[in-house]
């Protein structure tokens, strides 16, 4: 980020329909997440996401990447159920215009001490596709730590991949 230019993460708003479109609709996005998100990503993805966000129950899980009054990405986290409760998994993308300007990785330190001080977590976790440099390093610079490498868990796009597991914890 330059002089005077701020990342805060804040609720979506149906405002945010336009931008999230815009940079969400991007091959170099989605090859890097899961296939749940869409691609194409059109506005119809656009406002169910929202909508999504809107009606889940507080405290707020998922966020809008805000720069500067414009959303220009999204990071969340998703707890997980019974003996894994006390773990959350976090994940984040930023739009391509802005990468390399350490945005995701001031968003990812202000979710990840939100996520401990909101919920009765242990643990946040990441999991990162073994052809993902930027992203392991945004880890590495929010203080997760790699635990491992899940060789050939993975199939993105018809391509096998090992998936590193990085971990922050509470203490
Ligand atoms: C990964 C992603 C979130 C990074 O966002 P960003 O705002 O550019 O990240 P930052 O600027 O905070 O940090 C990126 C770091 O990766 C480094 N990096 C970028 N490309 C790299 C590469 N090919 N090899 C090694 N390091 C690389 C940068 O130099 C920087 O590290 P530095 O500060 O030590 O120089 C963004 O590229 C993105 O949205 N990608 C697609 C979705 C995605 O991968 N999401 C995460 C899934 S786990």
């Amino acid at each position: 980020m330059t002089a005077g230019e701020k990342t805060i993460l804040r609720p979506w708003d149906d405002n945010d329909l336009e931008a999230l479109v815009r940079y969400a609709d991007n091959r170099n996005i989605w090859i890097n997440l899961r296939d749940r998100f869409p691609h194409p990503y059109t506005r119809a993805d656009g406002q169910a996401w929202i909508a999504h966000c809107q009606a889940l129950q507080p405290p707020v899980a998922n966020f809008a990447i805000d720069l500067n009054g414009q959303a220009i990405g999204g990071i969340g986290l998703e707890t997980f159920g019974d003996v894994h409760r006390i773990t959350a998994e976090v994940g984040y993308w930023v739009g391509e215009p802005f990468w390399g300007r350490g945005i995701a990785t001031a968003a990812l330190k202000q979710l990840s001490d939100y996520a401990f001080a909101t919920f009765p977590l242990q643990r946040l976790q990441a999991t990162v596709f073994g052809w993902n440099p930027a992203s392991t390093r945004v880890l590495e610079k929010a203080g997760y730590v790699l635990e491992g490498r899940m060789r050939q868990s993975i199939i993105k796009d018809g391509r096998l991949g090992d998936l590193m597991l990085y971990a922050r914890l509470r203490t």
